[in-house]
């Protein structure tokens, strides 16, 4: 619409009306049509084996299956075909919409302009039957190949969320109890795996806090969430804990699992100042001079603290297990 100042009416622009309609080969040539069909089916195909893929890998591939890829190493076999299996599924979903969309499905323009919020009835209608002719002129009753393919991708894709729900049981019971620390076992830097003496930690230095595992294991991925420690250095007499805790600390050195006692994300942001230790999910802050007492935030214990002291050689080794189950506090637990 113009607004016309010298006249004050108001003048309707010409419809520039339609380029005119370029027909696909797929449009006049039924062997292209039909070929275009086959090559439809065939990404749908390839999303239902997508899903499948993705449902054996949950089922029936160990968690901590590893395999050796020339790219990337040694992999997490579980974790990769989980991906690959999903990725598939809905990229050749998503492939097939399209590559039909622009070979089969009608492709003639349509204008339309713009109206009252509310159409009137028998536009509403219109509507109607016009998206009914669509889906007549989609050709799904005359492609039963596409009908299938698509009926079976789509269904494959939208059954793998309730695999999901596998995930809510069964309870771990006394798994989060069972740790590979136990008496002697030597702690080791993450990443690199070197056994860790007092003095390669500083009090108040860059070196003041140092994650560890325990020695000589292959790590699955159920040891990594259960077994991570973090190691602090503050002074010895900052400390403000009873004689058996601080007997669980070696030179001002302190030892707790890195799990949050809330939902379990990894409790990694030190404040040096503060001496507090911070989970940056939900901001639950532990006193670290307090045997990690929670000072704020919905944590609802202490992190673990796990008992250390040095070996005949020198390094830091587990004088015993975790104090308490690592690990959220919603499981039912034993301790
Ligand atoms: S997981 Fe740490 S505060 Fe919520």
């Amino acid at each position: 619409m113009m607004n016309n100042e010298n006249s004050g009416a108001i003048e309707k622009l010409s419809d520039p009306g339609l380029p005119e309609h370029i027909h696909r080969k797929t449009d006049v040539d039924p062997r292209a049509a039909k070929k275009a069909e086959r090559q439809v089916s065939i990404l749908f195909a390839l999303s239902a084996f997508g899903t499948l893929l993705f449902i054996y890998s949950y089922i029936w591939i160990p968690e901590d299956t590893f395999i050796f890829l020339p790219i990337t190493g040694t992999t997490n076999a579980h974790q990769l075909f989980l991906g690959l299996g999903l990725a598939m599924a809905l990229f050749f979903i998503g492939m097939g919409a399209v590559h039909w969309a622009k070979t089969l499905m009608p492709d003639h323009e349509v204008v339309d302009y713009r109206k009252e919020q509310r159409s009137k009835d028998e536009d509403r209608a219109a509507l109607v039957a016009t998206v009914k002719e669509g889906a007549a002129n989609a050709g799904l009753g005359r492609r039963p190949l596409i009908k299938r393919t698509m009926g079976l991708a789509l269904g494959l894709v939208g059954l793998s969320p309730l695999l999901l729900l596998r995930d809510l049981g069964p309870l771990p019971e006394n798994e989060l109890n069972e740790t590979n620390w136990k008496a002697g076992t030597r702690l080791v830097t993450d990443p690199g795996d070197r056994p860790i003496r007092p003095s390669d930690l500083e009090v108040g230095g860059v070196a003041q806090v140092q994650p560890a595992f325990p020695q000589g294991k292959v790590r699955h991925l159920d040891d990594i969430a259960k077994d991570s420690v973090l190691l602090i250095r503050i002074r010895p007499e900052e400390f403000n804990l009873d004689a058996e805790r601080l007997s669980w600390t070696y030179q001002g050195i302190i030892a707790f699992s890195k799990i949050c006692s809330h939902m379990g994300c990894a409790v990694a942001l030190y404040e040096q100042t503060t001496k507090h230790l911070l989970c940056p999910c939900h901001q639950s802050t532990f006193d670290v001079t307090r045997a990690a007492k929670v000072i704020f935030g919905p944590a609802a214990r202490p992190l673990p603290q796990l008992p250390i002291t040095v070996d005949s050689e020198g390094y830091l080794v587990a004088q015993a297990p975790f104090n308490e189950a690592v690990g959220p506090s919603f499981w039912e637990r034993d301790s």
